[in-house]
């Protein structure tokens, strides 16, 4: 069984991320954190989940951030800003030839107005700047930026979406999109190179705002 590590896994869109990775039945999962007692009470949460949901493929683990690094996938769960540090504390050779994900969109709040705008670094996008941080041998991909976040943790609902999966690796973005695939009935579509990560990560504040302005819950992405 393929193992999907969550870096950051404890926080809003790890919880989610892991019970439906895991109740896809095709991937194992660890969750990381700075704490691994934390990581571990996280995992214990999706095993309970799992028992009571009936499912017996897959298994959830916890560990601190850089023990679960040996995984075959790596998701960058965390905030853009942690990102940095939180590679320099695991070391970077723990990410050579991974395939790692992001799912990272850096956006700001307009105070007093009701609306999000990205807020993408000088590379362009939190993809293209989190490159930089990564050994060259390591294959970055952007996938699930834009699945609705408060729809992860609804188990009973199917996640009805399209994920635009990109990436410079055609073998790392096979290997994504089987992930996606594995998830509810999210459908992964190739969306082209990394550079096409500016407008992924920013899609998301576009339909929070949506959101906002029309009384919407959860806006998600379907292209068809
Ligand atoms: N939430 C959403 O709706 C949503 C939707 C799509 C994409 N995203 C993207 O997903 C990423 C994670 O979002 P989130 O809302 O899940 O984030 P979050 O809950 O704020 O944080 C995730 C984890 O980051 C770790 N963390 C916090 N401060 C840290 C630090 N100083 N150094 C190292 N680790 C730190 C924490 O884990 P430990 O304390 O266990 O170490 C925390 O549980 C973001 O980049 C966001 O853009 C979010």
């Amino acid at each position: 069984m393929k193992k999907v590590a969550i870096l950051g896994g404890t926080g809003n869109i790890g919880e989610g991320l892991a019970r439906r990775i895991c109740l896809g039945g095709k991937f194992d999962v660890a969750i990381g954190s700075r704490g691994a007692d934390k990581a571990q009470a996280a995992a214990d949460g999706v095993c309970a989940c799992l028992k009571e949901r009936g499912c017996t493929e897959t298994t959830c683990t916890g560990g601190t951030n850089a023990d679960v690094c040996s995984a075959d996938i790596l998701i960058l769960s965390l905030p853009f800003e942690r990102i940095q540090s939180t590679i320099d504390t695991i070391g970077k050779s723990a990410f050579e030839n991974k395939i790692i994900i992001s799912l990272i969109n850096p956006m700001v709040r307009n105070p007093g107005e009701k609306y999000f705008l990205p807020d993408q670094p000088a590379e362009g996008s939190a993809a293209l700047a989190i490159e930089k941080m990564l050994p060259a041998s390591a294959k970055l991909v952007c996938a699930f930026n834009n699945v609705a976040a408060g729809k992860w943790m609804e188990l009973d609902e199917e996640l009805d979406y399209t994920v635009a999966v990109c990436g410079n690796d055609e073998e790392a973005k096979a290997a994504v999109k089987e992930l996606v695939a594995s998830v509810s009935k999210l459908q992964p579509l190739d969306a082209g190179p990394l550079a096409m990560s500016n407008v992924i990560e920013g899609i998301t504040p576009l339909v929070i705002t949506i959101a906002m302005r029309n009384g919407l819950k959860d806006v998600g992405v379907y292209f068809r």
